[in-house]
């Protein structure tokens, strides 16, 4: 098959990769898509390294079976903690989520001040302050991990009081440094936007890695000439590693689209 018309690969460890894919499908809506989340065993955030390591090569090398032409990690803890080993390692390009959040961290702030939110393992790494510093190392970061915000979004609890509740004991203590940018360093958190916003107040602005991502998917399928040539709409399939149903539920209400075809996969065989 011409490299051109295979699948790009979207990986995440359950459902927040949807926020980068679905970027994606808006800016290249022509590419086909083989999604991978892994529900059996998220949350990565609260794990070891050693741990997400291996599951992250599990999700690389179920992608790589489908024959896809370039590998988009759209979870910020595997990107934190194993991005360069999976690169590799990967017979195909193999892009992270934390170069473009950081990017738009970059351009949205005005007096330099800002929050990243995330998994304990993405604020553990530091990855977002090195990130942000490469680009401009006057900006003043204050980091804090939020891991009840990931089981809430697999819950689909978005905006009920829970989730209003749980947002505001975390993020309280930044508003007092007077942020004006809050990167949203792990995947599932634009899922929490309209809650997050309520409890930041209007003027903090919130940004994530979604659109940034798939630019550079862009860039690099440009560069290296695998656009896909066709007019045809792309074709998007869907596979977990448990409880599908939860996923389509909740899928389809953020993506807007069917999740349709999706498959239960073991990505350990
Ligand atoms: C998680 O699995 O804990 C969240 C994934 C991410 O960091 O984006």
């Amino acid at each position: 098959m011409d490299d051109r018309n295979k699948p790009i690969g979207v990986f995440d460890s359950g459902i927040g990769g949807l926020t980068v894919a679905g970027e994606i499908m808006k800016l290249l809506p022509n590419e086909d898509i083989i999604y991978f989340g892994d529900t059996a065993r998220v949350p990565y955030g609260s794990k070891s390294p050693e741990v997400v390591t291996q599951f992250a090569f599990e999700g690389l090398r179920f992608l790589i079976r489908q024959d896809v032409k370039l590998i988009v990690v759209a979870c910020n803890t595997i990107s934190a903690t194993c991005l360069d080993e999976l690169c590799k390692s990967s017979p195909v390009p193999v892009i992270g989520v934390i170069e473009p959040g950081a990017r738009a961290a970059a351009k949205a702030t005005k007096n330099n001040t800002v929050g990243v939110i995330g998994t304990e393992r993405t604020v553990k790494s530091g990855a977002y302050e090195n990130a942000i510093h490469r680009l401009n190392d006057r900006v003043n970061i204050y980091a804090k991990a939020c891991p009840l915000f990931v089981p809430l979004v697999e819950e689909g609890w978005l905006e009920n009081e829970a989730a209003f509740y749980t947002a505001r004991i975390y993020l309280e203590p930044l508003k007092e440094f007077k942020i004006d940018t809050l990167v949203l360093a792990c995947t599932h958190y634009p899922l929490l936007k309209k809650t997050l916003q309520r409890v930041m107040g209007p003027n903090v602005k919130l940004v994530d890695s979604g659109e940034e991502t798939a630019i550079e998917v862009q860039r690099i399928l440009r560069e290296k000439d695998l656009e896909k040539k066709s007019e045809v709409l792309g074709f998007h399939q869907y596979f977990v590693s448990d409880n599908p149903t939860k996923f389509v539920r909740v899928g389809e209400n953020f993506l807007k689209r069917p999740i349709d075809p999706i498959n239960v996969i073991d990505p350990q065989i």
